[in-house]
């Protein structure tokens, strides 16, 4: 069996030299998510079949989609992995993907702690350590994870651009915006194409409520958006999000139509950003029967209800919304079957999954008070689900507008002013708070002033 090392001096099995160069090609196309990074280790396995690394990489590409239909390929590489390595990483690695496969991504992400303190050069290992802390939710660890094993790497090491713009994005999801911003800049001047570094700092320019400043950064990293590009979706609705903070309907409607769904991608993770924007939009009383079609249909065609509770809240706002309350049901059935079982999914859809969606259920058929009801206990638990502070506040805004809907304006009111604390900037947030305040002086009686 050939024996080499890769570009960080990890030993790997079964390879050519050609064949370690098409994989360190795959994945600085994934630490960036620029081109195909499957294509690629694909060419790699072609070269040598029997290199166990590049069947863990494709694995780890497919179970990184959070798609239930995506596992048939992570079974595939796993199989044609074998288990015939006597390195210990590349065993650890199988583990990892029989982990994933297993739909278990704590245990996943206990053996990947486990390569990374062996091997803290091991940079596959902690990008899918990086990308399962966000499924996770866990935003310590977004950021420690990556800390951890900074020092032993050096700027002249390949990639090395790669941890700065991971630990920026952890930094901002534990409020270390000025350090966040800091480390993203750093790995851009490294690498400009490191997407996953530009779009942390746009994290911090929305948490911050710069919104010009975003609109700004985002149109200067255009090509973190261009079609080759696994974030481009992801990064139009940042942009997005800037326009909607600023009241400008029209040009997040005309994003929407364009680059967020104008292409239909059937990706999950493209459908979660389009459906969170309409959301946002519906909860400001601003509807399009036919945008909404469609996303329902697009997510009745993929039927991965119960699958990751993070994607179904997604479908339920498209069932909730199109008014569909026969895939509604079907999707609160088949969350039902997934808590059921030792899968992470279990108790994350248990403890915030189905309750989120029968909020929402409840919220589309006008029943706001039920939808208050079950979506104050969630907030203090709402991050267990995966995804970033951004991506959830679409939850704190629906508690806000249902609250709202129901007469609850002392509510309204608090939780307004916990947003604009936080976020001053945002018109949106001043308004809930003047109007809730109007409104229950209006009741008291007493004159505003
Ligand atoms: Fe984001």
């Amino acid at each position: 069996m050939l024996s080499y090392v890769d570009a960080r001096g990890e030993p790997v099995s079964g390879a050519s030299e050609e064949a370690i160069s098409l994989f360190e090609t795959a994945l600085a196309q994934l630490q960036c998510y620029q081109g195909d990074p499957v294509a690629t280790i694909e060419s790699a396995i072609s070269d040598s079949p029997g290199f166990i690394m590049a069947h863990c990489l494709r694995a780890y590409v497919f179970a990184l989609t959070t798609e239930q239909s995506a596992m048939a390929e992570v079974r595939a590489s796993y199989e044609a992995a074998g288990d015939v390595t006597s390195l210990a990483r590349e065993r650890r690695h199988l583990h990892v993907v029989g982990h994933l496969l297993n739909g278990n991504w704590e245990r996943a992400v206990a053996v990947l702690e486990d390569i990374l303190i062996d091997s803290p050069r091991d940079a596959l290992a902690l990008q899918v350590l990086h990308l399962s802390d966000f499924f996770l939710g866990d935003a310590r660890n977004l950021r420690d994870h990556v800390a951890r094993v900074l020092p032993e790497w050096s700027v002249d090491d390949p990639g090395y651009h790669a941890l700065l713009g991971m630990y920026a994005f952890g930094l901002v999801e534990c409020g270390d915006y000025a350090r966040a911003e800091d480390m993203g800049r750093k790995a851009l001047a490294l690498n400009p194409c490191d997407a996953w570094a530009q779009h942390a700092v746009a994290h911090v320019m929305e948490m911050q409520g710069r919104q010009e400043e975003g609109i700004d950064w985002m149109n200067q990293g255009r090509h973190h958006r261009a079609g080759d590009n696994a974030l481009a979706v992801h990064n139009w609705w940042h942009l997005a999000l800037f326009h909607l903070d600023l009241d400008q309907i029209d040009r997040v409607l005309e994003l929407y139509d364009g680059p967020i769904r104008g292409g239909r991608s059937p990706a999950v993770l493209d459908l979660i950003d389009a459906t969170a924007l309409m959301w946002r939009l519906h909860l400001r009383g601003i509807d399009s029967a036919t945008r909404w079609s469609e996303l329902a249909e697009s997510w009745e065609a993929l039927a991965e209800g119960g699958f990751y509770a993070f994607n179904d809240a997604h479908a339920m706002m498209a069932f909730a919304a199109a008014d569909r309350d026969k895939a509604a049901a079907a999707l609160l059935v088949a969350q039902q079957k997934a808590m059921v079982g030792n899968a992470s999914n279990a108790m994350v859809t248990h403890q915030v999954g189905h309750p989120l969606c029968n909020a929402l259920r409840a919220f589309g058929r006008g029943d706001y008070a039920t939808a208050v009801h079950l979506l104050r206990p969630l907030r203090s638990r709402l991050s267990r689900f995966g995804g970033s502070h951004d991506q959830r506040d679409v939850v704190d805004l629906t508690l806000m507008e249902a609250a709202r809907r129901d007469g609850q304006l002392a509510l309204v009111r608090e939780l307004a002013n916990e947003r604009i604390e936080l976020k001053p900037t945002s018109p949106l947030n001043q308004r809930y708070r003047e109007e809730a305040s109007r409104r229950l002086a209006e009741l008291s009686g007493v004159a505003m002033v």
